[in-house]
């Protein structure tokens, strides 16, 4: 009896102190809130695979730092999400060191062929070949993403390559069971898939057909390949076996890429972008990626404006977001690209003034034209001329973050996979421009800035970003995939959290909107009423005729005690996943 009482105070006290830690929390634990993040006091990993989550949680569980578990779900991406996770893309990480204070943006981003060459992709008439620059051998950037995932092990991990690489090498030998999402996005690339014999044999049964939900889908040559890099670090993608592979897998279909490109292939450490909101430090990707320059300088021209007050997605809202995005995308076609090759005016573009001067362009009531809108910076004489990816988040129990995405750039990439290495090459000289004024596969127009030329990187929207807030503690995470309506996308989760105070499962769940320039054209998701999207058009905005859906975030949000953390996967896309690393080595995955 005294110990069924002693128990019970018990409880009611841990009830107690939960309660004031829960009180403490109010903000984002708000029973009124429509939708609800997974909680974590030991970290957290998202991303959009849920298996991948779970082996960033066991890494978490088994004493491994962020960066150990942002490292094996970025290897365990490559075999459960073989649309976007990879080895033979690229991308960008966002590292931040709690003990030192210090944000580190590490470019991992595929480089130009030394043969590639400015018109490479231009057809006998001078037009851009889009299957050539689109679906060839000669459309695959070097990879970086190796090179990128073991440059953070090594600098800012604590595990060894064996430890973070077991997991992804298990379930490439052993298979794994297929998602709806891996079913359905492999039935929906097939032709593409079905061109290249190394690619039908990888992920298509013996006869050609699917794989349904459930069944087991093994990658022996891609465990082996894993396992070559578990054993020799980079040589063992860059060099030796897999390189031979890659590049008799060029000499047989005509591709650039040779041995010295792989060997030559560099991470660069950059600094990270950070701008100032409403007190908040908002820090992405530099150049080249457009994504951390474009979201600081929309920020900039938003932050002049009182927005909660008009209401989350109101006609005026949306109109003061559409009006900001049109002027930074216009920015985008002239003046980014890869800053080791083209002076990147990331100041001038970041300056408040700059922000200050495109808002006074900006009428509340009237609509401007993009065909009116010009790259606004003056004398710079570039200005006259003329969807897969995947991002995952991780925060460790020492308040170390995480937030990267990578990419083969279309889903699946170019299609083409190395035979006897087991992973698709990606297709991602097409983020370069071929041609000035000629539209990408998103859209995107470029010029000389963003021209092909051998050793260059193609600009990138891709967006991984930390924000810190007013006290300079890191409070969330985020990115996602997209394309061209990246950098909205994650510039409106930090518009949620910030002006809207959403905790980040609402922030995600969200509606989201687009525009970047051309085509003079808003892309909503449904969700934006039908009364505010008449309101628009009334305004002169040009809508899109049907509802888009756009990106999947994959964030963590810290709670206001610093020792939780918030999780939200993106439901927009099937079978991503939070991942809470269980007491006892066994991880919690919660969907
Ligand atoms: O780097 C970029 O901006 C593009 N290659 C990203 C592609 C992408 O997000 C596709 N995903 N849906």
């Amino acid at each position: 009896m005294i110990k069924n009482l002693f128990n019970t105070a018990h409880i009611i006290i841990l009830l107690l102190i939960s309660s004031v830690a829960l009180a403490n929390e109010k903000a984002i634990i708000d029973p009124s809130a429509r939708f609800h993040p997974v909680v974590s006091e030991r970290g957290m990993v998202v991303s959009q695979e849920m298996i991948a989550s779970q082996v960033g949680a066991d890494i978490l569980a088994a004493g491994g730092n962020a960066v150990d578990a942002a490292v094996a779900t970025g290897f365990a991406l490559a075999v459960t999400l073989p649309r976007a996770g990879n080895l033979g893309g690229g991308g960008f990480m966002l590292v931040h060191l709690a003990e030192e204070n210090k944000t580190i943006a590490l470019d991992y981003r595929e480089m130009a062929p030394a043969s590639a060459s400015k018109d490479m992709f231009l057809d006998a008439e001078g037009d851009v070949d889009n299957s050539k620059a689109r679906f060839s051998i000669q459309s695959s950037g070097v990879p970086g993403t190796v090179a990128g995932l073991l440059h953070a092990l090594d600098s800012y991990g604590t595990m060894s390559l064996k430890q973070v690489l077991t997991p992804a090498i298990n379930l490439a030998r052993d298979g794994f069971p297929v998602s709806f999402d891996l079913s359905s996005s492999l039935q929906a690339r097939q032709k593409t898939l079905h061109k290249n014999a190394a690619s039908k044999a990888y992920f298509y049964k013996a006869d050609g057909s699917d794989y349904q939900y459930g069944e087991t889908l093994a990658q022996k040559d891609l465990a082996a390949t894993l396992a070559r890099i578990a054993e020799n670090g980079r040589s063992g993608f860059y060099q030796g076996k897999t390189a031979e592979l890659m590049v008799a897998e060029m000499q047989r279909s005509g591709g650039l890429i040779n041995h010295k490109d792989l060997a030559n292939y560099r991470v660069i450490e950059r600094e990270p972008v950070c701008g100032d909101y409403r007190g908040n430090s908002v820090c992405a990707m530099p150049p080249p990626s457009s994504g951390g320059v474009h979201m600081v300088q929309m920020l900039n021209i938003l932050e002049g404006w009182e927005l909660s007050s008009l209401g989350h997605n109101s006609a005026a809202y949306i109109h003061r977001l559409v009006e900001s995005m049109r002027r930074a995308y216009a920015d985008r076609s002239s003046y980014l690209g890869d800053p080791d090759f083209f002076p990147v005016p990331v100041a001038k573009l970041t300056d408040k003034k700059y922000a200050t001067s495109l808002r006074e362009q900006i009428n509340l009531e009237e609509v401007s034209r993009s065909s009116d809108i010009r790259p606004g910076l003056d004398g710079n004489t570039a200005g006259k001329e003329s969807t897969e990816t995947t991002h995952f988040s991780a925060w460790d129990q020492w308040g170390n973050v995480v937030s990267n995405t990578y990419t083969l750039n279309f889903s699946y990439g170019s299609g083409i996979s190395v035979a006897g290495a087991g992973f698709l090459l990606n297709n991602e000289m097409d983020d370069f421009s071929s041609k000035p004024g000629s539209p990408n596969g998103y859209g995107l127009v470029g010029g000389v800035a963003n021209a092909i030329e051998p050793g260059k990187r193609p600009l990138s929207s891709m967006t991984p970003t930390i924000v810190f807030d007013t006290t300079g503690a890191p409070m969330l995470a985020t990115g996602s995939p997209g394309g061209s309506t990246i950098i909205t996308i994650v510039m409106q989760m930090v518009l949620n959290v910030i002006d809207f105070e959403m905790n980040v499962a609402e922030a995600t769940a969200a509606s989201r909107i687009h525009h970047q320039w051309l085509p003079d054209m808003v892309f909503y998701e449904s969700g934006v009423s039908a009364d505010t999207l008449q309101l628009l058009r009334e305004m002169g905005h040009q809508l899109k005729d049907k509802t888009s859906r756009l990106g999947a975030t994959q964030s963590i949000q810290a709670g206001a005690t610093g020792t939780m953390v918030y999780g939200a996967a993106d439901y927009r896309r099937d079978g991503s996943g939070a991942a809470v690393p269980a007491l006892k080595g066994k991880a919690v995955v919660e969907k």
